[in-house]
């Protein structure tokens, strides 16, 4: 196990090392597969990203997630919220984010289809992820097995919660998504886990320092052998 911890001392200074990781990974290969999540966590690495104009021109984005149940146009897809934070602001095509088709009537042909997209475009190469309160990695919710492909999932109520933030209310918040399995996170070469804030302190130490178990999913990164951890000196107070 291969995990490197960054304090940094607030939200903003995470952002800009993870950023830095980002553009360094693009000054290595333009051509980057570039696993990318939503929340509120990524802001400032992607509002770094935009200030600094990276070149993300050739390189091609997958999501983590997608909510179920939205209109494709509705901002708050996790699609819209990259195109609104991070690719809009580049000037980068639509055409480069790659999401499930959550709209498909056959959702898990789709989600199997999501898998060969990631294989075919050779595998995600940075996955960024941030982590839930109740540790789930995307959407993977605790129980979630860490064999889990891309497939259709319904969110923790605590979950629904944290996110209605988004919203405007809990009842607004889609009950289903489509994320990518912890099994397909696990794939990735390199995982840069973000983590901000009081309210992740507890989670992120039983992640990182507990036992592996899908009661707790982000502690499956616990089993690759490239992890960077970028918290905040708030969410690094239990380490
Ligand atoms: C969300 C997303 C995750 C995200 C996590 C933490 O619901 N599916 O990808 O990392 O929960 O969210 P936040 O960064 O808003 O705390």
């Amino acid at each position: 196990m291969t995990i490197e911890i960054h304090v940094a001392p607030d939200a903003g200074a995470a952002g800009r090392l993870a950023a830095e990781i980002i553009r360094d990974a693009l000054r290595k290969d333009p051509g980057l597969v570039l696993g990318v999540a939503t929340g509120g966590t990524p802001r400032c690495t992607y509002e770094e990203l935009v200030r600094s104009a990276v070149d993300l021109s050739s390189a091609t984005l997958f999501l983590l997630d997608e909510y179920v149940g939205l209109d494709g146009a509705d901002p708050r897809t996790c699609r819209g919220t990259i195109r609104a934070q991070l690719t809009g602001p580049l000037g980068i095509d639509d055409e480069r984010i790659n999401a499930p088709d959550v709209d498909a009537v056959d959702l898990s042909a789709a989600c199997a289809r999501y898998e060969a997209d990631i294989d075919d475009a050779g595998g995600i190469a940075l996955q960024l992820l941030g982590i839930g309160r109740n540790g789930h990695i995307g959407f993977n919710e605790p129980g979630s097995s860490f064999e889990s492909l891309t497939r259709l999932v319904q969110l923790a109520d605590t979950t629904i919660s944290d996110n209605s933030r988004f919203f405007g209310s809990p009842a607004d918040v889609p009950t289903h998504a489509v994320t990518q399995g912890i099994a397909t996170v696990l794939r990735a070469g390199h995982l840069l886990l973000l983590a901000n804030g009081a309210s992740k302190a507890e989670v992120l130490s039983a992640a990182l320092t507990g036992p592996t178990t899908p009661d707790v999913p982000a502690s499956a990164l616990q089993l690759h052998g490239h992890v960077t951890v970028i918290a905040d000196a708030e969410a690094a107070a239990r380490l």
